[in-house]
């Protein structure tokens, strides 16, 4: 039998929530300190203008990685348990949420890692599924999402679920510093 993977949404009062939320940190975090000439978690990256909401807020974006405990306030977070182990996390950000980075009106997901040596096994997989089935149930029409240029693995996974590039979409939200949009069609019959 292959590897079991399970996926679940982390509430935030249930027992022993801080334990798995420090754990979803650490492995998002080396997640992406391990993308190959990754994006900068520590330079400043930083000053993320939200359109939707005027804001402006400066901070290393290792520290937002880290924050997970904000992410299951103010979103929903999944983590994925391959054989038992916690390996993998994102969060399904809904519409209105104060994490939507102005995909107005409609649901996306951020912050998708899956631990180093867990990769390659379908965990990064599966919690896209999860987000997809979430839009699915809230009837959206589309699911968004942005990524990096060195994100390669995770954009071919997105292509291969169907998310389509929307350059027009794309967020130059520092100088050197663009984030590339892709989208899912959720329409009804879509075979996601
Ligand atoms: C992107 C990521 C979540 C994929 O997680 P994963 O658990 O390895 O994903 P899967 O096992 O479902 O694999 C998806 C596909 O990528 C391939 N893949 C996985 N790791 C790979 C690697 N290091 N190099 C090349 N391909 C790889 C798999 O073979 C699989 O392809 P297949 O569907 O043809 O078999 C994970 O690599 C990651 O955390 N990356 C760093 C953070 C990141 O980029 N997040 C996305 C932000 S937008």
């Amino acid at each position: 039998m292959g590897p079991v993977i399970e996926v679940r949404t982390l509430a935030g009062d249930e027992p022993g929530v801080d334990g798995l939320m420090a754990a979803a940190a650490d492995l998002v975090e080396r997640a992406y300190e391990a993308i190959p000439d990754g994006w900068p978690l520590d330079e400043d990256p930083g000053v993320r203008r939200r359109r939707t909401r005027g804001a402006r807020r400066a901070h290393g974006y290792r520290a937002e990685l880290r924050d997970v405990p904000s992410r299951v306030r103010s979103a929903e977070v999944a983590v994925a348990l391959l054989d038992g182990a916690l390996v993998g996390c994102v969060t399904y950000v809904p519409p209105g949420s104060a994490l939507d980075e102005h995909h107005d009106g409609e649901p996306s997901f951020r912050m998708l890692g899956v631990a180093p040596e867990a990769g390659g096994q379908g965990v990064g997989t599966a919690l896209v599924r999860w987000v997809i089935g979430r839009a699915r149930a809230g009837g959206h029409r589309h699911l968004w999402l942005y990524t990096a240029e060195p994100m390669r693995v995770a954009q071919a996974m997105y292509q291969r679920l169907g998310f389509a590039r929307q350059a027009d979409h794309d967020w130059t939200f520092a100088p050197g510093r663009t984030l590339l949009a892709f989208r899912l069609d959720l329409a009804p019959g879509g075979d996601h």
